[in-house]
C-alpha cells in the first residue's frame, strides 16, 4: 500500500472520508497530536489500527465526534458533572470516559464497558468527522511506545506503506495528548493530564488526580506501557538552576554529543560547551508544543542523548512533566533550593 499525503482542503478531505467510510485508516491532525483514524462503528476497521500501530489489544481507543448530539449515540446516562465538563471544554483537548452503548465494537472499548469520547476543536478534524458521517476512533498516530506525532511528516515516517493516507494539517498547536478524565465516578478522576488542566477542571466540578501517576492501580490501560520514547537516551535533571548548572558541568565531561531543549530563562544560565543542539523556548506552552517534534528531529540526526530540565507541575506543567518522566531513561534528583 502506498500512503497518500493529502492536503487539508475540500478535495483531500473528500478522499479521506471515502477511505474511512470504506473501513480504511487515515491519519488526521487534531489540536493535540495527530490521530490514526478509523470508522468507530466498525470493528473490522478499528482492528486495523491495532495492527498498524503494533498496539496491545487491551488498550481502548478514543472516539472523536464533531457535535454534541453524537454523544448520545455512544454513551448511556452520563452524570451531570461529566456533561458540565463536556459543555465547558468541548470542543477541545479533553477526552471523557463514559458508560458505552453496547453496540460499540469491542476493538474500541477493549471490552471495558466504557468509552472515551472527545470533541476536538481542530477544524480539519471536525470537517473530516462530518464528511465521514460517523464517529472516528483514533489513538495517537505513532508506533506504540514512540513519541506521538505532531507533524504530518512524523506520521509518514512511522506509517508509510501501512495506512491509506495522512492529512497534512501542519503542526499541532498543543503538542501533548488530550486530558483523559474518568467521567463514570465522582469526584471525576484525571487519568492523564493535558491542556485542560486540573486547575481548570476543579473550578467547575469535584475532581481528583488518579494515583496512577505514582504507580497505583492502573485505571487507564495505556498508562501502564512505556511511552513517548525516542531512540536517544533522555536525561531529566530536576532541581534549581544551580543544580542544573552543576549536573551539566559533570555531563559535559562525560557525554560529548547531546541535544538540550528548555526554557530560555534556565538554558541561557548554563555552560553547554558539549551540546550539538541547543533549543530554547519562552513558555511552558511552547515547550509542550515542541517536545515530541524535538525528540523525533534528534532521532533523525542520531543524537545519542537528549537533556531536559524539570518544570513546575502546575497548569500545563503537570502534563509536560508526566510525559517527560515517562520518556526519561535517567533522572537526576537535585535540590530545589
Ligand atoms: O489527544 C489525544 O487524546 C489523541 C488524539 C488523536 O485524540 N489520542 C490519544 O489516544 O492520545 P491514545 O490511544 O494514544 O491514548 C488514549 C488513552 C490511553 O491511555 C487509553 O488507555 C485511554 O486513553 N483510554 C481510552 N479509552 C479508555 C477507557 N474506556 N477507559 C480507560 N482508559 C481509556
Ligand atoms: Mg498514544
Amino acid at each position: 500500500m502506498k500512503t497518500k499525503m493529502l492536503q487539508a482542503d475540500e478535495q483531500g478531505l473528500t478522499i479521506a472520508a471515502k477511505i474511512i467510510r470504506e473501513n480504511g485508516i487515515v491519519a488526521f491532525p487534531t489540536e493535540t497530536v495527530y490521530g490514526l483514524g478509523a470508522n468507530a462503528l466498525s470493528n473490522e476497521a478499528c482492528k486495523k489500527i491495532f495492527t498498524a500501530k503494533k498496539r496491545p489489544t487491551d488498550n481502548p481507543l478514543i472516539v472523536h465526534i464533531a457535535d454534541f448530539e453524537a454523544l448520545a449515540e455512544l454513551v448511556v446516562s452520563p452524570s451531570a458533572e461529566a456533561l458540565q465538563v463536556a459543555n465547558s471544554f468541548w470542543p477541545g483537548p479533553l477526552s471523557i470516559i463514559l458508560n458505552a452503548r453496547t453496540h460499540l465494537p469491542p476493538a474500541v472499548t477493549a471490552g471495558l464497558g466504557t468509552v472515551a469520547v472527545r470533541f476536538p476543536s481542530h477544524q480539519v478534524a471536525q470537517r473530516l468527522i462530518r464528511k465521514c458521517g460517523c464517529p472516528i476512533a483514533a489513538p495517537s498516530a505513532n508506533i506504540s511506545g514512540k513519541p506521538s506525532a505532531t507533524r504530518a511528516e512524523h506520521v509518514m515516517r512511522d506509517f508509510q506503506g501501512k495506512i491509506s493516507a495522512v492529512i497534512d494539517g501542519g503542526p499541532c498547536q498543543v503538542g501533548l495528548e488530550s486530558t483523559v478524565i474518568d467521567g463514570t465516578t465522582l469526584p471525576l478522576k484525571i487519568l492523564r493530564p493535558g491542556a485542560i488542566t486540573y486547575e481548570m477542571l476543579k473550578q467547575l466540578v469535584p475532581v481528583e488526580l488518579a494515583t496512577v501517576f505514582s504507580g497505583g492501580q492502573v485505571l487507564s490501560p495505556g498508562t501502564k506501557y512505556t511511552h513517548y520514547n525516542p531512540e536517544a537516551e533522555v536525561i531529566l535533571i530536576k532541581g534549581s538552576i544551580l543544580e542544573i548548572q552543576r549536573k551539566i558541568k559533570v555531563l559535559n565531561s562525560e557525554i560529548k554529543n547531546y541535544a538540550i531543549l528548555g526554557l530560555g530563562s534556565i538554558i541561557t544560565e548554563i555552560d553547554l560547551n558539549q551540546a550539538s543542539i541547543i533549543e530554547t523556548v519562552d513558555s511552558i506552552e511552547a515547550l509542550a508544543e515542541r517536545l515530541y517534534s524535538f525528540f523525533r528531529e534528534c532521532d533523525a540526526v542520531q543524537i545519542p542523548h537528549i537533556i531536559l530540565h524539570e518544570v513546575d507541575e502546575k497548569g500545563l506543567g503537570l502534563a509536560l512533566m508526566n510525559r517527560i518522566v515517562k520518556a526519561a531513561n535517567v533522572v537526576y534528583e537535585g535540590d530545589r533550593q
